[in-house]
């Protein structure tokens, strides 16, 4: 069935002032998103915002069902959180670690999580340890199970890098895991909503997404998935008494569900945003998603190609909608600055979000393109002449 664009475009408000090539870094919220967030912070001021809560109860309710059906899982296995990094932290920072225990990660590994790596094995004397990639510039699944051994307690992956269109061979990566026994946490931040995404299918442990990119929810909004087994046997870094009861003066309780992840006070509005963003979603499904976004990223780098001066950055066998390049003699920053000025938005990927990546690559920035599904080959057309005007 033919892809409706012009509909999409219609209920995607910002089209009309901007050409949005920006969809990895916030994609533009369509229509029935934002009126539902604004509908509920005026309820928020016309009434009270506990009272506001309970009015929308079931709304918020929903949110974890929307979760549920996007990843096939069960709506106990999900937290809702602020945003990716913290929903990660969530996870990674439960699960014990000590002397002697090795973490195994990607080239791909974003920066938030390499950092808490980093933390963790200084505090605790575990290692972590950066498998290779193979000819595909993707993890390396043989080198991944030459490394497995007793003493790895995680492999902690990202999925589709902060920096281009690699996609991580998430599956495979799972099958090892699962072989082994060992937890597996899968950053998919930049992978949910751009592709259908099946927990059972990765057979991961864990993941964590955002709503504002390719879910095209609002900001501030994310959410963790824990799969039931491997809850039992964590407990977060923080509880609150969301997380928790206080059963007796001396003791606490866990709440039985991935709840525990989550804190008490949260941003309604978005909340409900962004179960409102996940059915948007479902509607047009994750099938024809992933399959517009495909087809207009690979038009969109073939007319790249066409440019003299731009070098394409791209790695991986499989190739999603981000699109990095770079322009012979210019920086990317000004690249940039220079599209802003035509109401085009991308943005800079720099060696601090991804330096495992970056430094092996030798490079320090990248202009990042990244497109949507309600994007058209016309502004990628239009994109590609206004670069052509600025090399
Ligand atoms: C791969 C990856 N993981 C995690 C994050 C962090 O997401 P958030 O800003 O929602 O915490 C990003 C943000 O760009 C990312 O690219």
């Amino acid at each position: 069935m033919a892809f409706d664009l012009l509909h999409a475009r219609h209920e995607t408000p910002g089209c009309e002032n901007v050409l949005h090539f920006n969809n990895a870094g916030a994609a533009l919220m369509p229509k029935p998103v934002l009126d539902r967030i604004i509908i509920h912070l005026q309820m928020e001021a016309e009434i009270g915002g506990y009272e506001a809560a309970d009015r929308s109860h079931d709304a918020v309710e929903h949110v974890y069902d929307s979760v549920a059906t996007l990843i096939s899982c069960n709506r106990d296995e999900i937290a809702i959180i602020e945003n990716a990094t913290r929903a990660w932290d969530m996870a990674f920072y439960s699960i014990p670690l000590g002397f002697g225990d090795r973490i195994l990660t990607s080239m791909a590994e974003y920066a938030s999580n390499y950092i808490a790596f980093l933390q963790v094995v200084r505090k605790t004397g575990a290692t972590v340890e950066v498998i290779p990639n193979d000819e595909h510039g993707q993890i390396s699944i043989n080198a991944l199970r030459n490394a497995i051994d007793n003493h790895v307690k995680l492999i902690a992956i990202t999925h589709v890098p902060t920096n281009g269109g690699l996609v991580n061979p998430a599956v495979a990566v799972g099958k090892v895991a699962r072989e082994a026994g060992i937890l597996y946490l899968l950053d998919a931040c930049q992978s949910i909503g751009q592709m259908p995404i099946d927990v059972n299918v990765i057979g991961c442990d864990f993941l964590s997404a955002t709503g504002r990119k390719y879910l095209r929810g609002p900001r501030g909004t994310g959410f963790l998935y824990v799969r039931r087994d491997s809850m039992e046997q964590l407990e977060p870094p923080f509880l609150d008494v969301h997380a928790a009861q206080w059963v007796a003066q001396d003791r606490y309780k866990l709440r039985p569900d991935a709840r525990r992840f989550e804190n008490w006070e949260t941003n309604y509005a978005t909340k409900i945003g962004l179960g409102v963003a996940i059915d948007y979603a479902l509607k047009w499904t994750l099938e024809a998603i992933w399959s517009r976004i495909s087809a207009l990223a690979t038009t969109f780098r073939a007319q790249l190609d066409l440019l003299k001066g731009v070098t394409l950055w791209d790695l991986g066998i499989e190739r999603c909608g981000i699109v990095s390049f770079t322009i012979d003699g210019k920086s990317s920053k000004e690249i940039v600055h220079t599209l802003a000025q035509q109401s085009i938005n991308v943005s800079v990927s720099t060696l601090n979000s991804t330096r495992l990546d970056m430094e092996a690559r030798g490079l320090t920035e990248l202009v990042r393109a990244s497109v949507h599904y309600y994007n058209s080959e016309e502004e990628v057309k239009r994109f590609c002449a206004a670069l052509a005007s600025v090399l």
